[in-house]
């Protein structure tokens, strides 16, 4: 696949076939991202690839914690975002609601599309991302954003769906008792992985972008 199509054409996948996605195609896919620019080569990235029984055991243990009323405790905690990036964050929310029938006051749904993510999106396999705790945090996860990217990218090639997803890894302890990340590492962000269900209403989803006089500065240019 061309890269500008795959660049393009990439979207997120929040419904999946249920079909296992083989270990060989996922290698395949992780050695092409193993070649993602890291600064000064470090490739800080710690790479947790899960499916089964394994990631079975994660959605259950995400969903009991939720349900439990536990409060989200990820590695990496993050502030509400303001103004226009509160917006775009809200207008995601409103497409997604309305593509899945769900109306703004059924908390019943809401909660359950909420749930839905704390399951990788029902997804056969997942990657959990994360570094060393020792390493440049700043760059380091500048490094990651990066290889996320490439990851995405590379499993089109393959027919393969993804969404990048924190809301999986907000409940860090579940990941570390059914996988061997342990507390020396960050566990930053994951991504949900697998044939896309082409009829669910979500990933009908087109996301906007801003023009570029939005957000781009010329210096220099005739
Ligand atoms: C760092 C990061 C975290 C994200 N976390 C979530 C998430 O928790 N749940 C979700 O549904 N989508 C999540 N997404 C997907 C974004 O919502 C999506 O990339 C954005 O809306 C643009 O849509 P597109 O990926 O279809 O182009 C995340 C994406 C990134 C890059």
């Amino acid at each position: 696949m061309d890269v500008v199509e795959a660049i393009r054409s990439r979207k997120s996948i929040r419904g999946f076939k249920p079909d296992p996605v083989p270990k060989e195609v996922l290698k395949e896919i992780l050695d092409i991202a193993s070649r993602t620019p890291s600064a000064m080569n470090t490739q800080p990235w710690d790479v947790t690839a899960v499916t089964g029984e394994v990631l079975d055991n994660i959605k259950k243990g995400n969903i009991e914690m939720l349900t439990a009323g536990a409060e989200a405790n990820p590695d990496l905690p993050f502030k509400p975002y303001e103004g226009i990036y509160r917006q775009r964050q809200v207008d995601l929310a409103i497409q997604l609601f309305k593509l899945m029938g769900i109306a703004r006051e059924d908390k019943k749904r809401r909660a359950e599309w909420m749930q839905r993510g704390y399951r990788f999106f029902d997804a056969p396999a997942a990657i959990i991302l994360s570094i060393d705790r020792s390493v440049d945090k700043l760059l380091s996860h500048l490094d990651i954003g990066a290889i996320i990217q490439t990851i995405c990218l590379a499993a089109l090639n393959y027919g393969l769906g993804t969404c990048i997803e924190d809301q999986s890894t907000f409940f860090p302890e579940v990941l570390r008792e059914f996988t061997p990340i342990p507390e020396s590492k960050e566990i930053l962000i994951a991504i949900a992985i697998g044939y896309p269900d082409w009829d669910f209403p979500a990933n009908k989803l087109e996301t906007k972008r801003e023009p570029l006089e939005k957000f781009v500065t010329w210096c220099g240019f005739d």
